[in-house]
């Protein structure tokens, strides 16, 4: 599996998070996963922080109640309904501090949501959906998920989570 490096950005706020209000109503073409399932993932609580440096975007991982207690409590198996999102910006330059960073634009919306009666078929038990914004818009993601399981096989043993909690926010 390629080596992907991710550094930690402790310091931006989440505020960026809460500029999408109405959910588009987009739905994953291959297991019918919907923006809406996420509905209110704005007020889910920080799990980590990411930044990818080949795509030079800056990550935050959120989790819902139950993924959130789950991952704090180091859980090997991820309980149903557990539900982690990925906000995905770009970043420029602080206007007032050019050497810091800031989120500029989101790129996308990506979640995993636990669930073993629907997704039992890869036996990982995790739903993928991905929802890229292009031109101000998001769309859903139509090359299908199964490059999202092959890649997130990789870390089966975390129960195909890349994400721990960071220990920051413990
Ligand atoms: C080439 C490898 C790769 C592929 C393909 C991939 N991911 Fe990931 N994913 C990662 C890595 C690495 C992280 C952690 C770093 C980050 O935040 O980007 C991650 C993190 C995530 C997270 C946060 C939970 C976690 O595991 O850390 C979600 C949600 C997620 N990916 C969804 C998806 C979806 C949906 C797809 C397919 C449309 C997908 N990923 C495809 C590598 C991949």
């Amino acid at each position: 599996m390629k080596k992907i490096t991710t550094i930690s950005l402790l310091c931006v706020n989440l505020a960026f998070a809460g500029n999408i209000t109405t959910l588009p109503h987009l739905t994953m073409p291959d297991n019918n996963l919907t923006f809406e399932m996420i509905k209110g993932y704005q007020d889910y609580k920080i799990v980590a922080t990411h930044f990818r440096t080949d795509k030079n975007e800056l990550r935050y991982i959120l989790a819902n109640e139950i993924g959130y207690n789950a991952l704090k409590e180091k859980e090997k198996v991820m309980p149903g309904g557990s539900k982690i999102v990925k906000i995905g910006w770009s970043v420029k330059k602080m206007p007032s501090f050019p050497t810091a960073l800031e989120a500029d634009k989101i790129q996308r919306v990506e979640y995993m949501i636990k669930d073993s009666k629907k997704f039992d078929a890869d036996g990982d038990h995790w739903g993928y959906a991905r929802f890229i914004k292009k031109n101000g818009k998001f769309e859903s993601w139509d090359k299908g998920v199964q490059s999202c399981i092959s890649c997130h096989s990789g870390v089966k043993k975390s129960d195909y989570l890349f994400t721990k909690m960071q220990a920051t926010f413990e």
